[in-house]
């Protein structure tokens, strides 16, 4: 048996998005800014994408950008605000993707911008006074703080933190990678000023996602080059890519409802049986709180155990795919960076456990007997 248990990686190419984007890798070849009639056709199925794709998130087709995915929606959210806007002060927490902190750090290095951290507590969770504090103490700021966490789950409410950098004239992004096709967007209800998409997150193709920009902000490119969106991203578009983002999206939205019910019942069967199997197993963040974090995530963590090394590598030998992490143990081991802020026992071993619409009951229990086996040979050899 094998069981793929990591969505939050990258999520299997639904057959039905794969229909779609096989005719722009076969006879609809044009370049989409050519004028005749070959272009004219890509185009306008890139057009179709855009508009779909902005009707599912209530905005305008002229606030969505296509990008090469998250990281690159993120580094163009960043980048151009800050050198566009003008904005001195930027405000992140220290467990966002690398696509943001990375962005961040680099610009604060440059000397662009002061970078501040939100405060966060023992669960991961954002301090809201604390931003507020740092918001009111600075100059206007970019706010970049993500929708879910990719590995302990935990969910913003981007409703509250919307109120809080308005108040403050702050320029508002979110890095909402995780959320996007799993939880719905409405954006004439949210008051973020960018959200972002990567495909391959929610059963659509590697290499595309987009940007969102709220109208009223006018942002520098990030990749130069033609005209093409708009003259926000040069390049050739990744043209089956984007057919297939937006089929994605679509398909995500349809069956939101019944796909959200199979995963939240395959996560609290884990969590329950990992409960009832393994004595001392604990969860990270809130990823074990249903209806308060992503139902994609569960971060668990183990006892110390002399199999804790070889953990993932045991798993995968099981045909088990999972994510690893663990707290810093060492001055050479850097650990998972989200991990070491919730400053765990660094002998605890961490599994990243994220689910997908495919995944089946069996594979859960498949996984959670293989972990408990594999516990309970180390205790019999003690
Ligand atoms: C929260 C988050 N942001 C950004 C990214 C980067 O997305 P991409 O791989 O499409 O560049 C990921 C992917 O792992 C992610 O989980």
């Amino acid at each position: 048996m094998k069981a793929y248990l990591d969505n939050a990686a990258t999520t299997q190419l639904d057959p039905e998005v794969l229909e779609v984007m096989l005719p722009l890798m076969t006879e609809q070849f044009g370049n989409p800014s050519s004028i005749h009639s070959y272009g004219r056709a890509v185009r306008s199925s890139i057009e179709r994408a855009r508009k779909s794709i902005a009707g599912i998130l209530n905005a305008a087709p002229a606030e969505i950008f296509f990008t090469s995915g998250g990281t690159e929606a993120d580094n163009t959210a960043i980048r151009g605000s800050i050198e566009t806007l003008g904005l001195k002060h930027a405000i992140t927490s220290r467990i966002e993707h690398h696509a943001v902190l990375h962005t961040l750090e680099h610009l604060s290095k440059a000397g662009m911008i002061k970078l501040s951290y939100v405060n966060l507590n023992e669960k991961g969770e954002v301090d809201l006074e604390h931003l507020e504090t740092l918001l009111a103490t600075n100059s206007r700021s970019l706010v970049s703080l993500m929708h879910g966490n990719n590995e302990i789950g935990n969910l913003l409410d981007l409703e509250t933190v919307g109120d809080i950098c308005e108040k403050y004239n702050a320029v508002f992004h979110s890095d909402t990678v995780q959320t996007m096709g799993h939880f719905p967007h409405d954006l004439q209800k949210l008051k973020t000023n960018f959200i972002v998409g990567a495909a391959h997150k929610f059963n659509g193709p590697k290499g595309v996602g987009f940007l969102y920009v709220r109208p009223g902000i006018k942002i520098a490119p990030f990749v130069h080059g033609g005209a093409q969106e708009r003259n926000m991203r040069g390049g050739t578009e990744n043209i089956y890519g984007i057919v297939g983002l937006a089929k994605a999206l679509e398909i995500a939205y349809r069956d939101m409802d019944a796909h959200r019910r199979h995963i939240e019942g395959l996560k609290s069967r884990m969590i329950e049986n990992l409960r009832s199997k393994i004595e001392g197993v604990s969860f990270n963040g809130n990823s074990a709180d249903l209806g308060n974090s992503l139902y994609t995530v569960l971060s668990v963590s183990l006892p110390p155990s002399d199999i804790s090394d070889m953990l993932l590598f045991n798993l995968d030998i099981a045909g088990i795919a999972v994510s690893g992490g663990s707290a810093c143990s060492s001055g050479t081991d850097i650990g998972s960076h989200v991990l070491n802020e919730l400053q765990i026992d660094p002998d605890r071993a961490n599994v990243r456990f994220s689910f997908g619409k495919y995944n089946t009951e069996a594979e859960i229990d498949y996984a959670v007997n293989t972990l408990a086996d594999l516990y309970k040979k180390e205790a019999v050899s003690l």
